[in-house]
């Protein structure tokens, strides 16, 4: 990409052109047809920050790939309890914390470990699909949780949500905050209410803040900082990927604060759970140490980009209701006014040529909407809602 930079847009993320998109071997760009414009995946369009290119640079050049000197732990360990002290202002305890691979490998080894298959999980829907799969696949019965679209944004009914859990014998809570697809950023309220629900019904709560780095209002708040006692039953996870568009580089963090996964992961065999490469954790370290000013940045263009979705729909996409997300770059489209004949995911990509993630994947509350990636240039975002308006005029 010619990234020339001038003055609101230093990092040229307006510039990118979609021959250079076409043409990266990525999952989001490269498994659509040609001509297909590619929303689907939560990968941004942008290019990752300098100083993570740069390490990744450093590192080959040294072409050191034997075994990496972590111990007792890797630099991702310190980077991770230093941004969430400063960032988030959440003490983690540095000897509950350690490297993985991925968020959703940590979400289901904590399951595996605390709760018995046929035990019911609770997870708050629409739902990010692979952790929806995850329920199905390791037979926890799914304990959906609705989140509610109001004229402000999205909530949780608190009381709802009390009744919900104590009639559903659940054993535990995933939470994803902040949440995906809706972008909701829990409040303090609620997330009150869900640790008094955990307390009182003894739950397992895995949260994974994997998008707390991409908040535009409210404040995130990490669920095992509550208060002092919540952390005992609490799984964090995260990592920089999200936020700084490295997916490929698996690499991801865990603070186990319940003993109860602590002692079940000691007891497994040792490869069980892998660690992230040296690489991997070399770009997560840069992006939490050096990348602020590209995060800052990207921050800019998501943020004008939510809000001209927000105009576009309401020109060119009357019937489509769009609440603009608190968090993530991630648009949920409400699309049941439209009343088609078919998923429209479908009606989108076939007629529009537009790639976009189906919201019948996203369990209850799904079914006739569609979840749209803003993260791209203003000139490739127009041109996706254009061709979702063809669509329907076809
Ligand atoms: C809420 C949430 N959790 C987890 C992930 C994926 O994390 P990982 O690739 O580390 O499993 C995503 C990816 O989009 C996500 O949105």
């Amino acid at each position: 990409m010619s990234a020339a930079a001038w003055p609101d847009d230093p990092y040229g993320f307006d510039r990118i052109d979609r021959s250079w998109l076409e043409a990266r071997p990525g999952a989001k760009w490269h498994r659509p047809a040609d001509g297909v414009l590619a929303a689907w995946v939560a990968d941004m369009d942008f290019p990752t920050a300098d100083v993570i290119t740069d390490s990744l640079h450093r590192f080959a050049d040294a072409a050191d790939f034997g075994y990496p000197d972590w111990n007792p732990g890797s630099p991702l360990r310190d980077a991770f309890c230093e941004r969430m002290q400063t960032k988030f202002g959440w003490d983690p305890k540095p000897s509950y914390v350690r490297e993985t691979c991925e968020v959703l490998q940590v979400i289901e080894l904590s399951l595996m470990v605390a709760t018995n298959p046929g035990d019911p999980v609770a997870l708050f829907c629409p739902s990010y699909p692979p952790a929806l799969n995850t329920l199905g696949q390791m037979n926890r019965p799914l304990v959906p949780i609705m989140l509610d679209r109001t004229s402000t944004g999205w909530a949780l009914d608190t009381e709802r949500f009390a009744n919900d859990i104590a009639s559903s014998g659940a054993r535990a809570i995933v939470l994803l905050n902040p949440h995906n697809p809706t972008g909701h950023v829990f409040t303090r309220i609620e997330l009150l209410a869900i640790a008094e629900a955990a307390e009182r019904h003894d739950l397992l709560v895995i949260s994974d803040e994997i998008h707390a780095d991409i908040v535009f209002e409210g404040t995130h708040m990490p669920f095992a900082a509550l208060n002092d006692t919540i952390v005992d039953r609490t799984v964090t996870t995260t990592s920089a990927t999200k936020a700084f568009n490295i997916a490929g580089v698996r690499a991801a963090v865990v603070h186990v604060g319940s003993a109860k996964v602590r002692d079940g992961w000691n007891a497994l065999p040792t490869h069980l759970m892998g660690v992230p490469s040296a690489m991997g954790v070399e770009a997560s370290v840069a992006a939490w140490t050096l990348g602020d000013h590209w995060l800052d940045a990207v921050m800019v263009v998501l943020d004008r980009n939510r809000h001209l979705l927000a105009d576009l729909i309401a020109t060119k996409l009357p019937g489509v209701q769009y609440t603009v997300p608190a968090a993530t770059y991630l648009a949920w489209l409400d699309c049941r006014a439209l009343n088609l004949d078919e998923d429209p995911k479908q009606v989108f990509l076939d007629k529009g040529q537009v790639e976009l993630s189906p919201g019948s994947d996203f369990g209850p509350g799904g079914v006739g909407h569609v979840r749209v990636n803003f993260a791209t240039s203003e000139s490739i975002l127009v041109e996706i809602v254009d061709r979702m308006a063809a669509a329907l005029r076809a």
